[in-house]
């Protein structure tokens, strides 16, 4: 509560309900402005209290129904006050709400967030109630030929995560013992570890000092008599130069596998990235651009192989011939609850891509200047980046310090990902990776949502200038 706005202040349109509005409109509204709360008003407009998705999900555990109007049943008395509000509202002398001030550092601020409207509330709710809960049902089809389609691909295999939609893509493409397949140093786990249950040999390679991803030049270097793949991954959503890979893969008879987990919407050479490969994987858990909170999809062009990543799916059986199995499959569906939630993200994924880049604008309008501190090198024209996480380089040594003044703020920073070859699981494959190495000793990840505004970034800047120059942290 404040009669004195210090912070940014905003219109309260979409923060406030009335005592006699529903606790589904709350619900709605609480998810739609992004900060998980409402400010509930009386009969003269007056402020009564702030109800957040935790009351209203509580309220519905002790037997409220979505459709009673009774806020004013459900509302703490003083609840305006809480401190650990990230929103508050500005008041003025009759108590009327006349805006809303944000307060960064009240409230928790993760380094990721899924962002979830009205929108995906009402298809999980359509879905749950048409009773196809698992692997069949309208959601998946949409989903699947919806997210092919952004794609500019024919085919779209649903998984239950992008771990195994890379482990599909492999299985489906022959991929198993003796043969080695290219994969960055610089990478989630995930990519490597699907090429070792496979029984095949993951070769690391190092990233590009100016793309992070691995190079065409780089690739070749690595080549052997038993190379049969070749698995880049837009790394922080920064395009490989697929053209060139796909090229390469085609002169030496490789296949190419894009991991596309951390770059929704990017392209490369006017061609969104999943569109260069035999197959693409993306992944869509809480923290990706799209997010089914767990889920992810094989892209592909080719009919047959579509076919038999559905049946590897599904067990291995034959879809027209129940029970009956030609391989030995896997269970890696996804359930029309996953996909219910994905249509509706994919209906706003420009939204959330445009949010991303102005984010991460912000913060090297607020960071740039500060010494030590770098952000992504520029791409060359042809690359088309999105932002996953906002990311920035820092003085390695300063790292721990930057990262535990933040979280004294309340503001969780990360680091990047370990190369590979620094960890025990990948000794065997290990190689010099001196790029991977110092992106992974300087890197950090930023908080990356909507509730990023300029006075958050602000005061990360403040917090950055306070222990790089000594004075804090
Ligand atoms: C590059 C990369 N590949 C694969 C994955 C695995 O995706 P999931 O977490 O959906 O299994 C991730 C996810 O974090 C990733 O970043």
């Amino acid at each position: 509560m404040n009669l004195h706005v210090t912070g940014t202040q905003a219109a309260a349109d979409g923060f406030v309900c009335r005592a006699t509005d529903s606790l589904w409109t709350a619900i709605e509204r609480a998810l739609d402005n992004g900060f998980g709360l409402v400010f509930v008003t009386g009969g003269d407009g007056e402020a009564l209290g702030r109800l957040t998705l935790g009351d209203l999900r509580q309220a519905l555990r002790e037997g409220a129904h979505l459709g009673n109007a009774s806020l004013s049943g459900i509302v703490r008395p003083g609840s305006l006050d809480d401190a650990d509000s990230p929103v508050a509202p500005v008041l003025d002398a009759r108590r009327r709400i006349v805006g809303i001030e944000k307060r960064p550092g009240a409230a928790f601020l993760p380094v990721a967030e899924p962002d979830l409207s009205h929108a995906e509330l009402r298809n999980l709710m359509d879905a749950f109630l048409s009773t196809w809960i698992s692997s069949t049902g309208d959601y998946i089809t949409r989903f699947e030929t919806s997210f092919a389609a952004r794609t500019g691909m024919s085919h779209g295999v649903a998984t239950s995560n992008g771990t195994v939609s890379l482990h599909l893509a492999l299985a489906a493409l022959g991929i198993g013992p003796g043969d080695e397949v290219i994969v960055p140093d610089l990478t989630f786990a995930a990519s490597a570890n699907v090429v070792i249950h496979l029984g095949a040999t993951p070769v690391l390679v190092d990233g590009d000092p100016l793309t992070w991803c691995v190079s065409p030049e780089a690739i070749e270097r690595a080549i052997t008599p038993r190379t049969r793949a070749v698995m880049p991954v837009h790394v922080f959503g920064r395009p490989a130069p697929m053209t060139e890979i796909r090229d390469l893969a085609l002169r030496h008879g490789l296949f190419v596998i894009e991991d596309c987990a951390e770059a929704h919407g990017a392209s490369y050479d006017g061609q969104p990235v999943g569109s260069f490969s035999d197959v693409a994987s993306f992944s869509f858990f809480a923290n990706k651009i799209v997010t089914t909170g767990e889920g992810g999809i094989c892209v592909t062009n080719d009919a047959d192989l579509a076919r038999r990543m559905r049946m590897l799916r599904d067990h291995g059986m034959r879809p027209e011939r129940r029970y009956w199995h030609e391989e030995a499959g896997y269970n890696f569906r996804m359930t029309n609850l996953q996909a219910s939630i994905g249509c509706a993200q994919l209906d706003r994924m420009d939204a959330f891509l445009n949010m991303r880049r102005k984010v991460h604008e912000g913060y090297e309008a607020a960071l740039g200047h500060l010494p030590g501190i770098a952000f992504p090198p520029p791409m060359p024209s042809r690359h088309a980046p999105v932002t996953w996480f906002s990311c920035a380089l820092v003085p390695a040594e300063a790292r721990p310090r930057l990262i535990e003044a933040c979280r004294q703020a309340n503001i969780d920073l990360r680091p990047f990902f370990h190369g590979l070859s620094s960890m025990p699981a990948y000794r065997r494959y290990a190689r010099k990776c001196p790029e991977s190495a110092r992106l992974s000793a300087c890197g950090i990840n930023l908080p990356t949502s909507r509730k990023v505004d300029a006075q958050t970034t602000a005061r990360i800047a403040e917090i950055f200038a306070s222990v790089l120059t000594g004075g804090g942290g």
